[in-house]
This record gives structure tokens, C-alpha cells and sequence, in this order.
């Protein structure tokens, strides 16, 4: 279903049969809800977040596409984010192991004015779909299109924001041990000590060849997050805490404590793609009740 969101912008309801549902919006090609089939929220959404562009949403899974970050020339981030995708009813076949039919498809193509600032010719599919266990799946699907025989590269991450009770009582397992890029020091490369992560000040890391599955406990909620990936090496783990959230206009001063980001990227190594080859980058999400036993 179509339908009128903030400021008139265009989203898509998806729902399914026993009560899960989610919402996109064509701005971005960016998921903004996500609920299981209790009615519960599973994404943070700021209550400031302005649905006006060029300002991408704050919250949801905004898409980070052809850069993530700052790791180039382009905007943060790249500009996916903040244009207006469109519905594509016909895309080629998708090889999908679900059987949902709750699902939307997207495209986004250059304007003349990207090819200005990124100057190449691509298709990005992306299909948003929730399983009948009310699973979130993303899956893009980025093709060179140029013309000219030309190759080009690019970073991406699927910059996920899961509403959590409290990020203090929040644990990260999958990434302990391995080596990350700190933002918060000139991306220098170090390696992770100990246990799962837990969170008592500003994070901002780019974790290395991840395991596929990641999840995230979260004490209070008794609720675990577990994220699948394909095709993406890398896991962002970024929370701005309280300073930088003071600074940001569209995030209210404590709504870090009820955010946490872990985005399946593909970072430290660019995607090359020749013309006419296609990459595919897939994100599986699921929120399942769960028991914590602290110290274990
Ligand atoms: C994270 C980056 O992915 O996104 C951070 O690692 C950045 O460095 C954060 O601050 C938010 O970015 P933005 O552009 O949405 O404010």
C-alpha cells in the first residue's frame, strides 16, 4: 500500500499475515518502521528526524550508497539517502529463499545531476520484504550500466538503527576479538579485547571481516536482535552518546540511550563492478525473545 507519510512524503506499508509490518519510505528507499506482530517497534526513529530533503532521516535503515561515510569525496555517506527511489513493478527475477509475499520493490537511477557528482550509470534494486516469522530482509542489487566500458567502485553499509531499552544494558556478540578502524581516532586500525561489547561512551568503529551473524542483547527488553548477512565484510557499531547528540538538530539530547547502530557494510575493501555485472548485498533481521544471564 502507498500512502502519505510526514510531510507528504510517499511510503509503502508492508504487512504481514500474522501482524508484523514495516514501512518505506521512497525518500531514500529508507525503512523507517519495523514492527512484530505484538505491534512493537524494533527501529529507533528520532523524534526530531526531518522528512524533508536533502536531510536524510534520522533513524530507520537509511541506505549509504556509492560511499559510506566519509571514506571519499562524495557527501557523507553518498547520496542514495536522500533521493527519491520509485517503485519497481517489473525487476528482473530474484533468486529469494522466502516465500514472503510482503515485499516492495525499488530502483534508484542516477539524475544528470549525480552523474555529475559520481559519474556513472548504475541500477540499484533494493527489495524490502518481511518473512512470515516477521523477519526484516534487504536485499540491494547495485549494476554497472555504463555505457563506456567503464568500471566503478563503491562503498555501502545498511546503516540499521535498533531501538534499544537502555545502551547501557546493551551487549554486541560476533565481533569480540576482531580488528576494527576507530573512527574517533583518524580510523586507525586496532583489535577488539575480550567479551561482547557493552557501551559506556561515544562508539564509532568499523569492524573487519565479521562473522555473517551478529546479535544484540538487549537486558531490559529481554530481546535479541539478530542480524544475517551476505556480501557484506565489514559491521559498523556507532552511538553518538551525549555530547555529539547534543550537537545533532534532529536527535533529542537523550535519545542515544534508546539507539544503537550496527550497520552490515562493505567498507575497508570497495566493490568494483565492471559493466553490466552486478553485486548483491543482503541484510536479514530478526528480534526474538531472549533470557540474559549477566556474566555469561
Ligand atoms: C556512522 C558513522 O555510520 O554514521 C559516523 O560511522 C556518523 O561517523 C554516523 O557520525 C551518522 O552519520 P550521519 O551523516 O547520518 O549524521
Amino acid at each position: 500500500h502507498l500512502c502519505k507519510g510526514v510531510n507528504g512524503l510517499e511510503k509503502v506499508l508492508l504487512r504481514e499475515s500474522r501482524g508484523s509490518s514495516a514501512e518505506v519510505y521512497l525518500y531514500g528507499g529508507h525503512v523507517t518502521s519495523w514492527k512484530n506482530d505484538h505491534g512493537e517497534e524494533l527501529l529507533f526513529l528520532s523524534s526530531k528526524a526531518i522528512f524533508k530533503p536533502p536531510k536524510a532521516i534520522r533513524g530507520g535503515i537509511p541506505i549509504c550508497f556509492p560511499q559510506f561515510g566519509s571514506h571519499g569525496t562524495l557527501e557523507q555517506h553518498g547520496f542514495a539517502r536522500n533521493r527519491f527511489w520509485v517503485i519497481d513493478n517489473d525487476p528482473p527475477p530474484f533468486p529469494t529463499n522466502t516465500s514472503s509475499r510482503a515485499f516492495v520493490d525499488l530502483i534508484l537511477k542516477p539524475s544528470e545531476e549525480d552523474a555529475k557528482i559520481w559519474p556513472h550509470s548504475f541500477e540499484f534494486r533494493l527489495r524490502v520484504a518481511l518473512g512470515p516469522g516477521g523477519d526484516l530482509m534487504l536485499t540491494s542489487r547495485i549494476r554497472n550500466t555504463n555505457p563506456d566500458g567503464k568500471p566503478f567502485s563503491f562503498t555501502f553499509a545498511y546503516h540499521t538503527y535498533f531501538s534499544v531499552s537502555d545502551i547501557s544494558e546493551v551487549r554486541v556478540e560476533g565481533l569480540e576479538t576482531l580488528d576494527y578502524l576507530d573512527n574517533l581516532q583518524n580510523k586507525e586500525r586496532f583489535t577488539e579485547q575480550g567479551d561482547a561489547l557493552t557501551f559506556e561512551s561515544e562508539v564509532d568503529k568499523i569492524y573487519l571481516s565479521t562473522p555473517t551473524k551478529i546479535a544484540i542483547l538487549d537486558h531490559e527488553k529481554k530481546r535479541t536482535f539478530v542480524l544475517r548477512k551476505d556480501g557484506l565484510p565489514d559491521a559498523v557499531v556507532w552511538n553518538p552518546w551525549d555530547k555529539k547528540a547534543k550537537a545533532m538538530a534532529d536527535l533529542a539530547d537523550d535519545e542515544y540511550k534508546h539507539m544503537l547502530c550496527v550497520e552490515a557494510a562493505a567498507v575497508e575493501k570497495s566493490i568494483t563492478l565492471k559493466p553490466g555485472e552486478e553485486w548483491r548485498g543482503r541484510l536479514e533481521l530478526s528480534a526474538v525473545p531472549s533470557s540474559y544471564c549477566s556474566g555469561q
